[in-house]
C-alpha cells in the first residue's frame, strides 16, 4: 500500500507513480503533477477569462484555440517544476465539457501516452471536482453527500464509495453557476459574473428584497434556478425604470445570493438527513463562494469539507489526483475520448466497466 497517510482515500494499489492532470473542459487550460507518494508537486492554470470577456460568455472555438496555444508549454513548466522528465501517467478530463475543448486535451494526453510509452486514464470532469478536497490535510471519508456546484452543473450526490454514486438531485432548468452569471450580467457586471457579484453582495443588504427559494418545499432534491433568475430580472427592470438601480444593485446581488444559497443548504441538509449522511462535500465553482461556505459549516450538524479556493474552480490537480485514485482504468494511449455529455451515475469503481451511455 501506497500513498499519504490522509484516511482511506488515498492508498494505492501500484507502486508510486507521477500522475500528469490535464484539464481542458472549458475556459481555463489546468495542468498539474500529483505524487501518489508524496501528494501534489505542481499546479499551473492559464485562465482564458480576458478572451472570453468581449463577448459576454465562453466561445468554444476560442476555448478550444487558446488550450492548443497554452496546453503543451504549461505540461513543460509542470515538468520542470517537478524536476522529472516524463510522468508514470497521464490523467485528462475526457468529459462533460466543449467537445472541441476537450478534443484537445484528450488528444494531447494519448499523444504524449504514446511517445512516453505511458498509460493514459479518462477521467470525468465532475468526479474531479467530486474528489477535490482528496488534495487537502482533512480529506474526508466514505460515504459522503457531495454538493456540486458549478457553471453547468448543480447535483446532490450520495457519495458511498469511490465511483459509488447515487444521483439525488439535479437542477430542472439552470445550473446556480449559470443564475449568478445570469444574475450578474443583468446587474452589468460582466463576465464571469459569480465572483463579482459575491463581491458586490458583501455591501449590500440580504433583505432588501424578497427573492424566491425555489423548490425548498416540494419533495425529492431537485433544484430549479430559473424562477430566481427571472424575479432578479423583474427587479432589475424595475429599479431600472424607477431611476434606483444604482444604489439597489449592492441590494439585488445580496438579496440574490442569500437566496440562492439558502435553497443549495436547505436542500442538501434534507438530503443529508434523508441518507443519514454525517458528512458534505461542497465542490465545484460556486464551492468558492463565502456565504455557502460559511452558512453549510453553521448549519450543518455534521462534519463540512471543501477544497481550497482555487481548486473549486477548474483546475488539473483535481483530475490528476481523480486519475491518480482511478489508476486501475488506464489504458494504452490509442483511444481518445471526449464526451460533451455523460452522466456521473454511469461511472463504476476503478477496475470495473463503465458505461458509456450518454455519450455523444
Ligand atoms: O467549476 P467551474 O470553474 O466551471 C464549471 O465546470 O462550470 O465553475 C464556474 C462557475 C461560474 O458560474 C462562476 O460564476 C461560479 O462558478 N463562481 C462563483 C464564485 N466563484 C466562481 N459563484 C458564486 N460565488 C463565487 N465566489
Ligand atoms: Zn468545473
Amino acid at each position: 500500500m501506497w500513498g499519504r497517510d490522509h484516511g482511506p482515500l488515498l492508498r494505492y494499489d501500484s507502486p508510486p507513480m507521477y500522475v500528469l492532470g490535464i484539464e481542458t473542459s472549458c475556459d481555463e487550460t489546468g495542468v498539474a503533477l500529483y505524487s501518489t507518494e508524496s501528494g501534489l508537486v505542481a499546479d499551473v492554470l492559464h485562465s482564458q477569462v480576458d478572451l472570453h470577456a468581449m463577448y459576454g460568455g465562453v466561445v468554444p472555438e476560442i476555448a478550444s484555440r487558446d488550450h492548443i496555444r497554452c496546453l503543451l508549454p504549461l505540461i513543460g513548466q509542470v515538468l520542470q517544476q517537478a524536476g522529472i522528465e516524463r510522468p508514470d501517467a497521464i490523467a485528462y478530463t475526457a468529459g462533460p465539457g466543449l467537445v472541441g475543448a476537450l478534443m484537445v486535451g484528450s488528444g494531447m494526453a494519448n499523444g504524449l501516452g504514446l511517445a512516453w510509452g505511458c498509460p493514459v486514464i479518462p477521467v470525468h470532469h465532475m468526479e474531479g471536482h467530486l474528489l477535490a478536497p482528496m488534495l487537502e490535510d482533512d480529506a474526508p471519508e466514505y460515504p459522503f453527500l457531495a454538493l456540486l456546484v458549478s457553471g453547468g452543473h448543480t447535483m446532490l450526490i450520495a457519495v458511498r464509495g469511490l465511483g459509488d454514486y447515487d444521483v439525488l438531485g439535479t437542477t430542472l432548468d439552470d445550473a446556480v453557476g449559470e443564475a449568478f452569471d445570469k444574475s450578474a450580467k443583468l446587474l452589468g457586471l460582466g463576465y464571469p459574473g459569480g465572483p463579482a457579484l459575491a463581491a458586490l453582495a458583501e455591501t449590500g443588504n440580504e433583505n432588501a428584497f424578497d427573492l424566491p427559494r425555489p423548490m425548498l418545499n416540494r419533495p425529492g432534491f431537485d433544484f430549479s434556478f430559473s424562477g430566481l433568475k427571472t424575479a432578479v430580472m423583474l427587479v432589475v427592470r424595475k429599479a431600472n425604470d424607477d431611476g434606483t438601480i444604482d444604489s439597489s444593485r449592492a441590494d439585488i446581488a445580496a438579496s440574490f445570493q442569500r437566496a440562492a444559497v439558502d435553497t443549495l443548504v436547505g436542500r442538501a441538509l434534507q438530503a443529508a438527513k434523508s441518507e443519514d449522511l454525517k458528512r458534505i462535500v461542497v465542490a465545484g465553482g460556486v464551492g468558492a463562494n463565502r456565504l455557502l461556505r460559511k452558512e453549510m459549516v453553521e448549519r450543518f450538524d455534521g462534519e463540512v469539507f471543501y477544497p481550497r479556493m482555487a481548486f473549486c474552480t477548474d483546475n488539473g490537480a483535481m483530475i490528476a489526483v481523480a486519475g491518480a485514485l482511478r489508476i486501475a482504468d488506464a489504458n494504452d494511449a490509442a483511444e481518445i475520448r471526449a464526451q460533451a455529455r455523460w452522466s456521473l451515475d454511469t461511472l463504476s469503481p476503478p477496475g470495473t466497466a463503465q458505461s458509456d451511455s450518454n455519450e455523444e
